[in-house]
């Protein structure tokens, strides 16, 4: 191998941090020649400004560096053509024409709605915990923000900045590239709201059906998610529009019904089970939340009752198919500030009870197979 191609093989393995595939394999390695031990090195980020260019160039610059022989490295970043960053787009698409849907019937990705009848019941907390705990566990995860009108995942996975501003997805052309938190790929309405010049807080969403509607499918075509092996989705609560238009884009969802143990929340959480069920999609199981937790004295305080999430998986179980309880999450401070201030619980005290509950909950989820098992195949084998 000569030099140039020593350096080429070690520049080309870089990892581009937000499409997270090597720049080898997204065209982005030029000339290169090495030269009395100088490496000239030619990449092409894929827009101008591009938000990663530092981290890679200095990526590339150490890549190069590293080849025997090499004593200094000249780099020369430029951009790609609209058509390179076409060719680019496309094939980040995996062949699918723009505005497709990646996570149709003959997806490998299983995709989880995380869905409540009552607002307030910790389906956000409990949903943005789940979503590390399946990247801790090696996963690739994907997590949509879909409560637009309400919502708090950029807050809950630390990806607020001091100032309340939240990152935008970097854009290739029309495909997005969501910010990623804890190793979750993350896309929120949050990202696309810009603070006024005179208020604090972000800019409020007070969209009807069709503005919901179109949301929620850009943020399922026009993002780049890359292969996943689980999405989920955070639901508004109830069964309102964005219920409606998920179980429209996704009937071959699964879905997880959060409740607390208090019996007026569980009639309710049956309720939004069972419009899922009727656009198609499958209840796998009940999370009960804000259940009774263990004090320091060894007594249990049941400030929400107990019991609710069996109820609302009896409700939910027919013949055919059993709703079983999936875990009872317990009322836990530490689950609560861990929210408050972006550093999940799962990560930030694991051994506290509602952690535990959630990786629980996570193993159960991984454990089954990714991919079409479970589903009803289109054929019978002979
Ligand atoms: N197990 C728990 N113990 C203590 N506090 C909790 C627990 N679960 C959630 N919370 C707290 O309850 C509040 C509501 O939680 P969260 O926002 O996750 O609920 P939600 O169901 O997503 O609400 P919404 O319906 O508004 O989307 C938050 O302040 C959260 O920190
Ligand atoms: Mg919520």
């Amino acid at each position: 191998m000569t030099g140039a191609d020593a350096v080429r093989q070690a520049v080309s393995a870089v990892i581009d941090p937000e499409l997270r595939r090597p720049l080898g394999e997204l065209d982005m390695v030029r000339d290169i020649d090495v030269v009395d031990g100088v490496a000239r090195v030619g990449i092409a980020l894929t827009i101008v400004g591009c938000p990663a260019a530092e981290r890679i160039s200095s990526e590339v610059r150490a890549a190069a560096a590293s080849v025997a022989g090499v004593t200094e490295v000249a780099l020369d970043v430029g951009v790609m053509s609209p058509a390179e960053r076409a060719a680019l787009t496309e094939r980040l698409r995996g062949g699918r024409a723009a505005r497709e849907m990646p996570f149709g019937p003959d997806s490998l990705t299983r995709v989880i709605a995380v869905t409540s009848g009552k607002g307030g019941v910790g389906k956000s907390t409990v949903t943005a915990n789940l979503a590390v705990a399946l990247a801790e566990r090696g996963l690739a995860v994907g997590l949509i923000d879909a409560d637009v009108h309400g919502f708090s995942i950029p807050g809950l996975l630390g990806l607020v900045g001091a100032d309340g501003s939240v990152p935008q997805p970097t854009r290739i052309d029309d495909l997005m590239l969501p910010p990623v938190a804890y190793g979750v790929k993350v896309i929120s309405i949050g990202m696309f709201l810009r603070r006024s010049a005179t208020d604090g807080p972000l800019g409020a969403v007070a969209w009807r059906g069709p503005m919901l509607h179109r949301t929620v499918q850009q943020f399922l075509t026009d993002v780049y998610f890359g292969d996943l092996d689980v999405l989920l989705l955070d639901m508004p609560p109830g069964t309102g529009d964005v219920a409606i238009s998920v179980g429209q884009f996704l009937p071959h969802a699964d879905v997880i019904v959060v409740t607390t143990p208090q019996s007026a929340a569980s009639d309710v959480a049956v309720r939004s089970g069972l419009v899922a069920r009727q656009t198609g999609q499958r209840v796998i199981g009940v999370v009960e939340n804000m259940a009774p937790m263990t004090l320091p004295d060894g007594s249990s305080l049941a400030l929400f009752g107990e019991g609710g999430g069996a109820d609302v998986a009896a409700a939910l179980s027919t013949d055919e198919h059993e709703v079983p309880l999936l875990v009872s999450v317990p009322l836990s401070t530490t689950l609560r500030t861990g929210g408050d201030t972006g550093a999940p619980v799962v990560v930030s005290d694991p051994s506290d009870a509602a952690s535990v509950a959630i990786q629980t909950l996570a193993a159960g989820i991984a454990s089954r197979p990714r991919g079409l098992g479970g589903r009803a195949l289109p054929f019978r084998p002979a």
